[in-house]
């Protein structure tokens, strides 16, 4: 059976990267492991790990991505939390079972390599969730 192994990243969406690195790496002290442009999503990630885990912090670098709509209707906020599942396919699969609305019916594939899906917030108590597949 499909496992949840651990918790991957949580995902915080922001509109001014400065000022939260601000708050995650110079008042908390998280180390900023990498910030990076990744034109494909139309955004900058910051990375900051945390015991195996990361904070990503995601600001949307254009108008017209699905990012930029989400943070123009809610502001700034957290956007997901990340789980590592051993088996996506079985764990999607029993999803649908349990009647989960699921966004990614299928897993995708990332330029990594990793797999995922998104799971709706209605089904989970508001938080959208993504499974990767490491
Ligand atoms: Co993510």
């Amino acid at each position: 059976m499909a496992q949840i192994n651990r918790i991957n990243h949580v995902a915080i969406i922001v509109d001014d990267m400065e000022k939260s690195l601000n708050f995650w790496r110079d008042a908390l002290g998280l180390t900023l492991h990498e910030l990076r442009d990744v034109p494909a999503e139309k955004s900058q990630i910051a990375f900051l790990p945390l015991d195996g885990a990361e904070i990503e912090l995601v600001r949307p670098t254009s108008d017209d991505s699905g990012l930029a709509k989400y943070l123009a209707k809610r502001g700034p906020g957290m956007h997901h939390v990340c789980l590592e599942v051993d088996d996506i396919d079985s764990m999607l699969a029993r999803l649908k079972e349990k009647a989960i609305h699921l966004i990614n019916e299928e897993p995708r594939t990332a330029a990594d390599g990793k797999r995922y899906a998104f799971i709706h917030p209605e089904s989970t108590g508001g938080v959208l969730v993504e499974l990767y597949q490491l």
